[in-house]
């Protein structure tokens, strides 16, 4: 049960939805703000919820499938699952399965596919690593957008269980962080010392990448993932111009959370590095 929504008028526009499980996604939203200055946008985070990262396949699909919904009753015609963990496991169905019921005219969009575009441009020696949750990696789903997309690319999965805690735990600095991100790039590398490519797939990893861009090898590109999914919704956007035109433009953004909102508010000033405001809701 969600709280009643608070309707908008379609014909002067909505924000844009950006959904993820908890903090990550400010990340994600900080580069959406960056290329999108005059759109609105309307973040939710399920904080209460997360992390999603250890969650099973349904779990993940049930809890972003409420989330899209509440966003949806709140006037958004377009949702970015700014989650990796729910563009893995619950993207696919809820294009394929529930919107053609809930309004097959709104759009929900994930941050996978965008990624796996961009990496075929970037790597010479054609091995990939992937740093994510333990859900994302287990999903499979980068590597069956590569194979799509670019066949000729190899690409080694590590799970990171510990990054995400790190983070929200405010220890993103400290000597733990150093461990755990020297310990998962060492295991990675071990897998393919010749990776040339690095996708941090989880939205919470750009908060390490001072610890990470220590650790990695000299000359490993990190993906930066907020700057790929803004520059592909921008391009989006102007292939769909019936979305375009259904987007609000005052820049405002608001946050919602399941959270408190003042926990929230406090986190996601690290995120932002700005004040936010936050209202808690009931998925
Ligand atoms: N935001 C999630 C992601 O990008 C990670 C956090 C979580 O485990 O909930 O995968």
């Amino acid at each position: 049960m969600s709280e009643p929504a608070r309707p908008l008028e379609t014909n002067i526009g909505a924000p844009i939805g950006v959904f993820d499980s908890g903090y990550g996604g400010l990340t994600i939203l900080n580069r959406l703000r960056q290329a999108l200055p005059q759109a609105d946008f309307l973040y939710l985070g399920d904080n209460a919820r997360a992390p999603y990262g250890t969650r099973s396949f349904d779990l993940v699909y049930e809890f972003t499938l409420q989330a899209v919904r509440n966003l949806f009753e709140r006037g958004c015609r377009l949702v970015i699952l700014a989650c990796n963990t729910a563009s893995a496991k619950a993207l696919r169905s809820i294009q394929q399965n529930d919107l053609p019921h809930i309004d097959p005219s709104r759009r929900v969009l994930g941050v996978i596919r965008p990624t796996a575009e961009a990496v075929g441009a970037v790597s010479k020696t054609r091995r990939i690593g992937l740093l994510a949750t333990p859900g994302t990696v287990a999903s499979l789903s980068y590597n069956m957008e590569l194979a799509k997309l670019h066949p000729d690319l190899s690409l080694y999965g590590h799970a990171c269980p510990m990054w995400v805690p790190l983070v929200e735990y405010c220890e993103s600095e400290g000597p733990g962080a150093d461990y755990f991100v020297k310990k998962d790039i060492d295991t990675l590398f071990g897998m393919c010392p010749s990776i040339d490519t690095v996708i941090l797939g989880c939205t919470h990893y750009p908060l390490l990448l001072s610890k990470i861009r220590q650790y990695v090898p000299d000359g490993v590109t990190l993906l930066d993932q907020g700057s790929i999914v803004a520059a592909s919704l921008v391009d989006y956007l102007q292939r769909h111009p019936e979305i375009d035109r259904t987007i609000s433009r005052g820049g405002k953004v608001e946050y919602l959370t399941t959270e408190n909102s003042e926990k929230f508010a406090t986190m996601a000033a690290v995120f932002t590095g700005r004040p936010v405001e936050a209202t808690r809701i009931e998925l």
